[in-house]
């Protein structure tokens, strides 16, 4: 999956993308990160990327062209992506999104706003708007990064133990949640693991795990 990021700060995404599993799975072939600086398609010689909103109001936004010539880019180089735009006005995102994305997408390129926001316009050339929870973050390169992570981990190949995307929290409704795990020592500082779980009865564990879920939900 080739993944492409348009953002004023490329420099926040590679140690994020670039560590650990996200690092992994470029490593063995399966993803491919690019970042793309809007910088580089700000216009004239300051490469000014915002201006003041028509009709009056605090701040700058992302200015269209910049915005569209860096999209136009990224779909160059790879004209099937999905273009996704983080915003607070878009979809709440859950992991549906992530597995249809997952699936579906054989590549995707993320539009990471800054400032106070954006062109309106720009949502012409974007497929999807996703908001990543009910709170605003001072730009969209943190909700890409954690859309990317949700994505890459379950693309086939990247975690180990696959059979668990089954067991998985919000796997198959976007609401159950995965029932809690011990491992050694069986007591610390008095907190003691749950005794169905050193008993080796796996159907009282199985269903101890279930009644766990359900307390979650
Ligand atoms: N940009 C700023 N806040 C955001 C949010 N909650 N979700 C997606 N993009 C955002």
């Amino acid at each position: 999956m080739k993944i492409q990021v348009i953002s004023l700060f490329p420099e926040m995404l590679a140690p994020v993308l670039e560590t650990s599993m996200l690092w992994k799975a470029k490593d063995r072939g399966i993803v491919d990160y690019s970042y793309i600086s809007l910088r580089d398609y700000g216009l004239g010689k300051r490469k000014t990327v915002d201006d003041t909103p028509y009709g009056g109001g605090d701040g700058m936004l992302l200015m269209i062209e910049p915005l569209v010539a860096a999209i136009e880019y990224a779909k160059q180089q790879d004209p099937n992506a999905i273009v996704i735009l983080p915003t607070p006005r878009g979809k709440l995102y859950k992991q549906s999104e992530a597995k249809n994305l997952a699936t579906a997408a054989s590549g995707l390129i993320f539009v990471c706003a800054r400032y106070e926001g954006y062109d309106e316009r720009v949502t012409d050339w974007v497929d999807q708007q996703f908001c990543i929870g009910n709170y605003v973050l001072t730009g969209g390169e943190l909700p890409a990064m954690i859309i990317i992570d949700s994505v890459v981990r379950l693309l086939p190949g990247v975690l180990g133990g696959e059979q668990s995307a089954e067991i998985e929290s919000f796997q198959s409704d976007d609401k159950t949640i995965e029932f809690p795990q011990y491992t050694r020592p069986e007591e610390f500082k008095g907190k003691k693991v749950p005794r169905v779980l050193l008993t080796g009865h796996h159907g009282e564990i199985e269903s101890w795990r279930q009644i766990q879920q359900q307390e979650n939900k």
